[in-house]
């Protein structure tokens, strides 16, 4: 099915991305399973898929994620994969590290993982209140300095990181990816700069999470029932209807999801649907 594409520092990618989280952390499918769930995505036209280091039930398997993606993708190079470090997963807790030897190892591991010279997008999966954000965006610099990462992006940033960043930089971030969805606005402002300053915003947990999306109805059942669409598909292509920098990352553990949010890349929302959706 055709692709339709929007672009992360100038590389097309498809309008919808696959985020790999589910297929990796509790309550996750089994590994046939979750590889039959990445390449139901490739076959629908996705071209980028989200995962991290920290995508895994703890650290006994930090890197999970990584490790199947690699596996599905199987080195196709019109795939953008796109990783993230500085979270870790002690005993299957969340902490962070943000600091630049942290990222520096961390790279060095992803790299392994996912068999790759290069990494696509390589994202600081949070900021680390110890460490000057200026320091862990330097680092991520100079490991696309060094060649070991083709873009940088950010995950949950206000707009002031976003700045310092993207300054740290020298104005090469690529991607900002915050939690978006019509229950959780909050990084309306953040969608807005990146807007401004043309770089990729990647909404995540598009969908209000797992476990909250099959809950999508009101407006945007109403409007699903308009196209004979799912309420999620409407969501997603309400998303990439808000600026053309917008590119949602749905999660999925089976491949009937994937392949309903990848048709949002082709669905058409009017005027009337979008004002519809404004009262929700
Ligand atoms: N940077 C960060 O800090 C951060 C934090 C959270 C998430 N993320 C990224 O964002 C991605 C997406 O977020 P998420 O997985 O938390 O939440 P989400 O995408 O909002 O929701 C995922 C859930 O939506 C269901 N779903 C997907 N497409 C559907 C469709 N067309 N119809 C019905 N149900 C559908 C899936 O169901 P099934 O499981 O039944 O397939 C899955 O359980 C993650 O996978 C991860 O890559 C990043």
């Amino acid at each position: 099915m055709a692709t339709v594409s929007r672009s992360i520092g100038g590389l097309a990618v498809s309008a919808i991305g696959l985020g790999e989280w589910p297929l990796s952390d509790t309550g996750r499918p089994g590994r046939s399973a979750a590889i039959a769930t990445i390449r139901a995505a490739l076959e629908a036209g996705v071209t980028l898929i989200d995962t991290a280091d920290a995508y895994c039930t703890d650290h006994t398997e930090f890197g999970h994620g990584e490790e199947l993606v690699a596996e599905a993708v199987g080195g196709r190079d019109d795939v953008l994969v796109a990783s993230k470090a500085g979270c870790t997963r002690q005993h299957g807790s969340w902490g962070l590290d943000g600091s630049p030897e942290y990222l520096r190892r961390a790279c060095d591991a992803s790299l392994r993982r996912l068999g790759v010279e290069a990494i696509g997008l390589y994202q600081l999966h949070a900021p680390d209140p110890s460490v000057p954000l200026s320091e862990s965006a330097g680092a991520l610099g100079e490991l696309m300095d060094a060649g070991k990462i083709r873009m940088v992006g950010m995950s949950n940033v206000d707009t002031s990181q976003i700045r310092e960043a993207n300054e740290a930089l020298g104005g090469r971030l690529a991607s900002v990816q915050n939690e978006f969805s019509p229950r959780v606005r909050t990084s309306l402002p953040e969608l807005e700069l990146c807007e401004r300053l043309g770089i990729a915003f990647l909404p995540y947990s598009p969908l209000g999470g797992v476990g909250a999306a099959n809950r999508l109805g009101g407006a945007f059942a109403e409007v699903g029932e308009r196209h004979g669409v799912s309420p999620q598909q409407v969501c997603l292509a309400w998303e990439l209807a808000l600026s053309p920098v917008v590119i949602p990352i749905p999660g999925s553990r089976r491949p009937s999801t994937i392949r309903d949010s990848a048709a949002a890349m082709r669905l058409r929302l009017s005027e009337e649907d979008l004002n519809t959706l404004d009262k929700e």
